[in-house]
């Protein structure tokens, strides 16, 4: 192993002069500083130096030392061999009860489970003492070979407190400073990466590797956090949509003048929190098109540029709104999940051209206070996310009393598979697939696939109330009128009023389609909000009555569930980013299946088939067939419980996995 190469690259501290302010003062300064006055200031200021944590390399991997300490150790003269820059040398602690000659196998096992640590951190071992053993006066040092080609010293420690994992030792003080790995955003999916305080806040991450074109985001060792039944996330690496608040953190709902104008949040919201409390790490905020309206790439993203979707040429549209949450789980191994919001497909878009799972719960189901609203009425928190475990865990999590993991248990299963445009002939590809899981789904239930229409069945079943109007007329313009009519005087009117105050009555710079779409909506009377409300609410009580009922509890109680509904999520079509698109309109009509589910008020997952060569041919951008994700969603009706993704995702089910 040699000597760890062990390099700074940075070192941040932010050194403030605290001057005494006086009236003539602070009328200096604000005519500019003179020199006078700071070296009048200078005779009287007291330093106030903080760390804002420390960059190096261990062997050409780039780190990040957290500036907050997780505890002191007695440390021996005898370390000198260990590298160190600026005072700082890596080092592992173990609190596992393992002997002297386990450690080795652990420190392997190690480099198997965590990205973070490397053997380079185990040239200095803190073991805890084992229970009853001896307690000499000093530490006990002893010399071992735990990895080839390198010598361990191996230390007793008596400090219990500070996690199992790899860390900074600070040789002047004994304190253990935690360890980040940074990783380069080269999908632009992150708009501020993020470290916890002490404090139960957070920071702006103060690092960056050197020469990368990108935002650098840091992760924790997974060696840190133990999962428990209180502590479920424990270590889950998650991204955060720049729409929800955390408590030390500017936020920007994709827009540069209200991150401009607006101090740090002093709370985070309940939603986060509970993720938060449950032991998720989150490690940075992630790019929404604007005020989570949705946007094209790339011509409607002019504040922030959209990040870029993996699969295919990588010059695909990520979908929005949560485009950072989707862009990011499906291109960095280092993020386990994301939590994004969907008011009208802003997670199921992400998800179903990225390849992942996704989820819409049912409308309510937590509290989104502190939580920029598109429409409080639609608004709804859910995943993006790899891994269907953990993506059953964060619901869990995130939902509380209002969701059933049917992880472990054995649910009777609706048999009645209902679709809606969903393709009928197998010859391309794609339909195939989709075809097939319906299929597929179809036979693991025991049951029949049928096809809906939707229009029909409004036809004959539709309320008195509805008269002869079709589904079309009555909801062209309802989701259009929610989120415009809701949106302006919650978010709009108050930034505007705020930027003028701030800015000597001007008026902020907004993208192209939310002005638009606010623009709509100042065209509406007050009224049209009632009768959105009235259209969504006939709609919601006729779909689920007539369409996707409920099962009686007596029946099964398991399920609650009278049908599975499946759609198509994504079916390999190629959306390229670099296409000019004309002047953004405004959402009206029933046309996608994705808005049943948000009039409905019902819960509806994007599940990833597989990826099959995208519709189109040849990638205009790279001259190949590129393969790109094919995805079904499913709702299941309204009700107290929702399923975890293994009861759909069993392997084998779904043809090809996931990549
Ligand atoms: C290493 O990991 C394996 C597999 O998870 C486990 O069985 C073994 O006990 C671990 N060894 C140590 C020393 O922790
Ligand atoms: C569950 O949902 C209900 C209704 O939407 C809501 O009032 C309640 O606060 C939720 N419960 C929890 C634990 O979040
Ligand atoms: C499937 O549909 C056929 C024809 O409509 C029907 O005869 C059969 O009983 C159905 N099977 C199940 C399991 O519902
Ligand atoms: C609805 O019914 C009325 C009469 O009750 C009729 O005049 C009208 O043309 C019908 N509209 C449509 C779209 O069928
Ligand atoms: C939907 O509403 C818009 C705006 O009022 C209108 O231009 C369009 O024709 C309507 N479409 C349908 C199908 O009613």
């Amino acid at each position: 192993m040699g000597d760890p190469g062990l390099m700074i690259t940075q070192f941040k501290a932010s050194l403030s002069f605290l001057t005494m302010t006086t009236s003539k003062q602070a009328r200096t300064r604000s005519s500019g500083l003179s020199l006078l006055t700071l070296l009048a200031s200078l005779s009287v200021a007291s330093a106030k130096l903080a760390s804002t944590g420390l960059s190096v390399t261990l062997n050409d991997v780039y780190y990040f030392v957290s500036p907050f300490s997780s505890g002191k150790v007695d440390t021996p003269r005898s370390l000198s061999k260990v590298p160190d820059v600026v005072g700082f040398k890596p080092v592992t602690v173990i609190q596992d009860r393992v002997s002297q000659k386990e450690v080795s196998a652990l420190l392997t096992n190690w480099t198997t489970i965590d990205d973070v640590f490397q053997p380079a951190f185990a040239e200095a071992i803190f073991l805890a003492e084992s229970k009853g053993g001896h307690r000499p006066r000093s530490p006990a040092v002893e010399e071992r070979h735990i990895f080839p080609r390198s010598s361990s010293s191996i230390i007793t420690m008596k400090n219990t407190k500070i996690p199992s994992g790899p860390y900074f030792l600070e040789v002047a003080t004994g304190s253990l400073y935690p360890v980040y790995r940074l990783y380069e955003d080269f999908a632009g999916a992150f708009t501020e990466p993020l470290i916890p305080t002490p404090d139960g806040k957070f920071q702006p991450m103060s690092a960056k590797i050197p020469g990368a074109a990108s935002l650098s985001v840091g992760v924790p060792s997974r060696l840190y956090f133990t999962k428990s039944a209180a502590k479920p996330l424990a270590g889950v690496r998650i991204g955060v949509k720049d729409i929800y608040r955390l408590a030390g953190v500017k936020g920007s709902n994709g827009n540069r003048a209200w991150y401009d104008l607006y101090p740090a949040s002093s709370s985070t919201g309940p939603a986060i929190q509970r993720l938060i409390d449950a032991g998720a790490q989150i490690v940075g905020l992630q790019k929404t098109s604007q005020f989570a309206n949705g946007e094209s790439a790339t011509a409607d993203w002019v504040d922030f540029h959209a990040p870029f979707n993996p699969r295919g040429d990588g010059y695909q549209d990520p979908s929005s709104s949560s485009s950072g949450a989707g862009a990011s789980v499906a291109s960095y191994e280092w993020l386990d999940i994301a939590i994004g919001s969907d008011t009208g497909g802003s997670i199921r878009g992400p998800a179903g051209v990225q390849g992942l799972f996704g989820n819409r719960p049912s409308h309510g189901l937590v509290s989104l206070d502190n939580v920029m609203p598109l429409s409080p009425t639609l608004d709804t928190p859910g995943f993006l996310v790899r891994d269907p475990k953990l993506w059953d865990a964060a619901q869990a999590a995130l939902y509380g009393k209002n969701y059933t993991s049917f992880a472990d248990k054995k649910p009777k299963y609706p048999k009645k598979i209902l679709t809606v445009g969903f393709p009928t002939s197998t010859t391309s590809p794609a339909s195939k697939m989709l075809v097939d899981f319906a299929n597929a789904l179809a036979k693991f239930v025991n049951g029949n696939v049928t096809a809906l229409d939707l229009n029909t069945a409004w036809a004959a079943t539709k309320p008195a109330e509805a008269g002869n109007i079709t589904l079309s007329q009555l909801l062209n313009t309802t989701y259009a009128t929610l989120i415009t009519k809701e949106q302006t005087p919650l978010v709009r009117d108050p930034f505007y009023k705020d930027y003028a105050a701030a800015h000597a009555n001007r008026r902020p710079f907004v993208n192209p389609v939310p002005l638009r779409r606010w623009a709509y909506g100042d065209s509406l009377p007050v009224s049209a909000l009632t009768a959105a409300y009235a259209a969504k609410s006939l709609f919601m009580t006729w779909f689920n009555t007539h369409i996707l009922a409920p099962s009686s509890p007596s029946s099964d109680d398991a399920t609650c569930s009278s049908a599975l509904f499946l759609y198509v999520g994504a079916a390999a079509g190629q959306n390229p980013r670099n296409a000019y698109n004309g002047p953004p309109g405004v959402p009206f009509g029933f046309g996608t299946s994705r808005i049943i589910s948000v009039f409905a008020e019902v819960p509806d997952s994007v599940f990833p088939l597989g990826d099959v060569a995208g519709v189109g041919g040849v990638s205009a951008i790279t001259g190949v067939e590129e393969r790109l994700p094919v995805a079904s969603t499913c709702w299941r009706p309204r009700g107290g419980t929702l399923e975890g993704g293994e009861v759909l995702m069993r392997r084998g089910l779904v043809g090809e996995e996931e990549q």
